[in-house]
C-alpha cells in the first residue's frame, strides 16, 4: 500500500462531535489496514461550541482524538462565524493538503468546511446529506442545501434523503466526466447509540443524582433558533412544559442559546409558571443516553434527539411544524406538535402511552465503517 490517504474532518457543534466519534473510531480501525488504503485523519474543531459541557466533555467521554486544530471561532453571528471559519479552514487545508474534507450535518461549521474545500478543489464528503425541512427560515436548511451542492460524495442517512436529492436534480456533473455520488449509508447516530449504550450503563449515575425512576419523567430539549429567539413562542413552549410538569416531572438540560434567551424574558414565565420544570446544565452524551432510555416521553426540537428517542423505543413529541426525519412520523414514533402551548400538551397526551417498535429505519449500525471504506478507495479523484 502507498502513503496514507489524509482526510480533514471539520467539526464544531455538539451533534458533530457525536457523529464524528463513530467515524474517527472506524478510521482508527482502518489505519493499519492491509486490505484498503490506510487513512489518517486531521481533526479541525472550528470552536463553534466551546463550553466544556458543549464540547470537551464529548471528546473525553467518547474518546475522540484531540483536535489537531482548534480555530476558536464561536459566539458570533452566522455570517461573521462562517466567514472567519472559511478563512481559517482554508489556511489549514492549504497546509495539510488532504485528499478529502469530511463535513457533518448542517451547521455553520459544515458550510464553512465545504466552501473552503470546494474553492481549493478538494473533494468534499458530506455525512447526513439530502435532509430537507423545506423551511428556509432555518439557518440549517441553507447550510445543508449549499453543502450538498458542494459535495462529491453525499452520504445520505435514509431513502427519504436520497429522494430529496433526486427531486433537486442530483447527482450533478462535477466535471465533463465525473459526477456526484449519492448513497444511502445509514445514520452514524445509530452507530453511536448502539456503541455507547453499554458504556452509558456502566458510567452514568444521572438517574441517582437526579433521583429519577424509570418512566416517571419527561425529558425535554429546546434549542432551535426559531423557538428560542421568539419570546412569545418560547413562553408558549415553557407554558406547555409547566403544564405537563403538573402531571409528571419534566427534566430540561438547557442549551446555552436557550439559557441566554430565558434570561432575557421577563421574570414571570420562568419564575412563576415554569417553577415545576427541572432545569439542568447540558449533559454529556452518556448521561443523555441514560435519561433518553428511561424517559416516558421525549419532547424536543432537536434533530438528533428525535432519532435517539426512536432508537431507545421512547415516544417523541417534536416542538416544530416540520421535521427532516419524516419516517419517524410515518412510523407513529414521533408527532409534530407545532410550537403552541395547547398543541404541545395535546401531543404529549397523544404520545404518552404509545409503544414504539424500533426497526431498521437508519441502517445496520455500521454506517461509519462503510463511510471509511468508501473514502479509502482510490477511484474518486476529480
Ligand atoms: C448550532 C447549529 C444547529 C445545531 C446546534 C446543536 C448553526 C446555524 N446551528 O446551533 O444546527 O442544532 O448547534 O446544538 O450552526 N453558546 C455558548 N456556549 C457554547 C455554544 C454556544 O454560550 O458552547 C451560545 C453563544 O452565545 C452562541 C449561541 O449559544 O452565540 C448559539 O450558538 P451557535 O453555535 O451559533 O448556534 P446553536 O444554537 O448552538
Ligand atoms: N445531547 C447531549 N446532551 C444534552 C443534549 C443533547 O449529549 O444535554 C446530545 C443528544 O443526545 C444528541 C445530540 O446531542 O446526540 C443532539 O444535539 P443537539 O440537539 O444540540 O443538535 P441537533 O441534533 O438538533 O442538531
Amino acid at each position: 500500500m502507498g502513503d496514507k490517504a489524509k482526510i480533514a474532518t471539520i467539526i464544531g457543534a455538539r451533534p458533530q462531535f457525536i457523529k464524528a466519534a463513530t467515524v474517527s473510531r472506524a478510521i482508527g480501525h482502518n489505519s493499519h489496514s492491509t486490505q484498503s488504503q490506510p487513512i489518517t485523519e486531521i481533526l479541525v474543531h472550528t470552536g463553534q461550541h466551546y463550553d466544556d459541557s458543549m464540547s470537551e466533555v464529548f471528546f473525553r467521554e467518547l474518546e475522540i482524538p484531540k483536535p489537531d486544530y482548534n480555530l476558536g471561532i464561536g459566539g458570533g453571528t452566522h455570517g461573521r462565524n462562517t466567514g472567519r471559519m472559511i478563512e481559517a479552514i482554508e489556511a489549514v487545508l492549504i497546509k495539510e493538503k488532504p485528499r478529502w474534507v469530511l463535513v457533518y450535518g448542517d451547521t455553520d461549521s459544515t458550510l464553512a468546511g465545504a466552501l473552503a474545500a470546494a474553492k481549493l478543489h478538494i473533494p468534499v464528503a458530506h455525512v447526513e446529506a439530502g435532509l430537507r425541512s423545506y423551511n428556509r427560515i432555518m439557518p440549517e436548511e441553507i447550510n445543508r442545501i449549499l453543502a450538498d451542492q458542494l459535495s462529491t460524495l453525499l452520504f445520505c442517512p435514509t431513502e427519504t434523503a436520497i429522494a430529496n436529492l433526486k427531486k433537486e436534480g442530483f447527482p450533478n456533473k462535477l466535471t465533463a466526466d465525473t459526477e456526484q455520488t449519492i448513497i444511502n449509508i445509514g445514520d452514524v447516530m445509530y452507530d453511536a447509540a448502539l456503541f455507547y449504550a453499554t458504556k452509558s450503563e456502566e458510567k452514568s449515575c444521572i438517574m441517582r443524582t437526579l433521583q429519577l425512576e424509570p418512566k416517571k419523567f419527561v425529558l425535554a430539549t429546546i434549542h432551535r433558533a426559531e423557538n428560542t429567539d421568539n419570546p412569545e413562542r418560547l413562553k408558549g413552549i415553557l407554558d406547555a412544559l409547566s403544564q405537563i410538569a403538573g402531571e409528571i416531572s419534566v427534566i430540561l438540560p438547557l442549551h446555552p442559546r436557550t439559557k441566554k434567551q430565558l434570561e432575557l424574558l421577563d421574570s414571570s414565565p420562568l419564575a412563576q409558571r415554569s417553577f415545576s420544570i427541572t432545569f439542568i446544565e447540558p449533559l454529556g452524551y452518556l448521561d443523555m443516553v441514560m435519561l433518553e432510555k428511561n424517559a416516558k416521553v421525549i419532547i424536543t426540537d432537536s434533530g438528533g434527539v428525535q432519532k435517539e428517542a426512536y432508537f431507545h423505543g421512547v415516544p417523541c413529541v417534536t416542538v416544530r411544524n416540520e421535521t427532516e426525519w419524516v419516517e419517524l412520523i410515518e412510523a407513529g414514533a414521533n408527532c409534530l406538535a407545532g410550537t403552541r402551548s395547547k398543541t404541545i400538551c395535546e401531543g404529549f397526551q397523544k404520545m404518552k402511552d404509545q409503544t414504539i417498535e424500533t426497526t431498521r429505519l437508519y441502517g445496520d449500525g455500521n454506517s461509519a465503517g462503510k463511510i471509511v471504506k468508501l473514502l479509502s478507495k482510490d477511484c474518486w479523484r476529480i
